[in-house]
């Protein structure tokens, strides 16, 4: 049971907290037929970054944008077509000569490090910051849309060792440069999002974790950075990496890790919050009965909200989950 004069503290954010499952956001989005138009207006970021701390009880914002913004930059034309998410012009899959024009990429994603300031000025909670990992930026790269088999691009890197480490390692520099760009202009952390890192299993290191490390490596050891390995075992990476900050995916475990020297957060199902309000207070109250006392927990969800829920429910949980928690 809750007692008023425990010590309390259940920090949250969620990933995806912004997005189509808010009304908010949907009324700004219809005034765009094209996303990145959409992004590359740093007021508008700043908007739909505010939607979800102006309804929720959130201890954290994370700047909205995308993990396609560095492909973008680097001259592959993306769309994101209604159903089937993001669509690139070109892809190496169907054209192995693909060139990244790295000149002034910098320069083109200012929309983001002005949505940072715009957004660090208004807001009195940390601000996460956000780069896809350079595997994941790979991923769509190759595949110029959401991978529907693992195949083919686990055949590729076989064959291509050196093109796909060549590719990787301009990615990775570019990221390097992006979310030193993004601390500078005010973010407080920074997300590393691996959420394609599941396909590539004992190889994993080889191609994701260490361009990873080089990020983290280059990053002032005072900037916290989390990661998302999506379909990957944290535990497996321990021993790889000095990374000691996770959020974990649906199929994970909090009490595995938590234990541990390291920060974790997420694993909680998003599908959970179709449940109704009496038995999610329930489960609010299990995770604040168990963690509340754990400086090393943060509560997050494991995979990012979707459409379908109801932010209702989320407020509900989270009011729940928050209830005692000191400002
Ligand atoms: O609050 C937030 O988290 C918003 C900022 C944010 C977006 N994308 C906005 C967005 C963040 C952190 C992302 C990360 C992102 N983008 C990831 C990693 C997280 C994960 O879920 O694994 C990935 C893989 C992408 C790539 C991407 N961007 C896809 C596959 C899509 C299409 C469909 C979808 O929503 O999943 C996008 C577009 C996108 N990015 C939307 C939003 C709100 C929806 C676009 C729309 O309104 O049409």
């Amino acid at each position: 049971m809750r007692q008023e004069n425990e010590a309390l503290n259940v920090p949250v954010w969620l990933l995806r907290q912004a997005g189509r499952y808010l009304p908010e956001y949907m009324e700004v989005r219809t005034k765009f037929p094209d996303f990145f138009e959409m992004i590359k207006k740093p007021e508008i970021c700043k908007e739909l970054t505010l939607q979800p701390l102006r309804r929720f009880p959130l201890d954290a914002a994370i700047t909205f944008t995308d993990i396609l913004t560095i492909p973008e930059a680097m001259g592959v034309d993306i769309k994101f077509i209604k159903g089937q998410g993001p669509i690139f012009a070109d892809s190496i899959k169907n054209n192995s000569k693909l060139k990244l024009n790295e000149s002034n990429f910098l320069e083109k994603l200012n929309y983001v490090f002005e949505a940072t300031q715009l957004i660090k000025n208004e807001i009195d909670v940390p601000l996460i910051g956000f780069s896809g990992s350079p595997w994941t930026l790979f991923v769509y790269l190759f595949y110029g849309r959401s991978p529907r088999d693992y195949e083919i691009i686990n055949s590729y890197i076989k064959n291509e060792p050196e093109n796909t480490h060549a590719i990787l390692e301009v990615l990775s520099n570019a990221i390097q440069d992006y979310i030193s760009a993004q601390i500078k202009s005010g973010a407080d952390c920074i997300q590393i999002f691996d959420s394609w890192g599941g396909i590539l299993k004992e190889q994993y290191n080889e191609f994701s974790l260490k361009y990873i490390n080089d990020i983290r490596t280059s990053l002032s050891e005072d900037v916290p950075m989390i990661l998302y390995a999506k379909g990957t075992r944290v535990a497996s990476l321990l021993t790889h990496t000095n990374i000691n900050c996770f959020n974990l995916d649906c199929e994970e475990s909090i009490d595995d890790y938590i234990d541990m020297p390291l920060t974790v957060q997420g694993n909680f199902d998003p599908k959970y919050f179709h449940k109704d309000d009496s038995e999610l207070k329930d489960i609010a109250d299990t995770i604040f009965d168990k963690y509340h006392k754990k400086q090393n927990y943060i509560f997050n969800v494991g995979s990012g909200i979707t459409p379908d829920i109801n932010p209702d429910k989320v407020g509900v949980f989270l009011e729940r989950l928050r209830l005692f928690n000191s400002k």
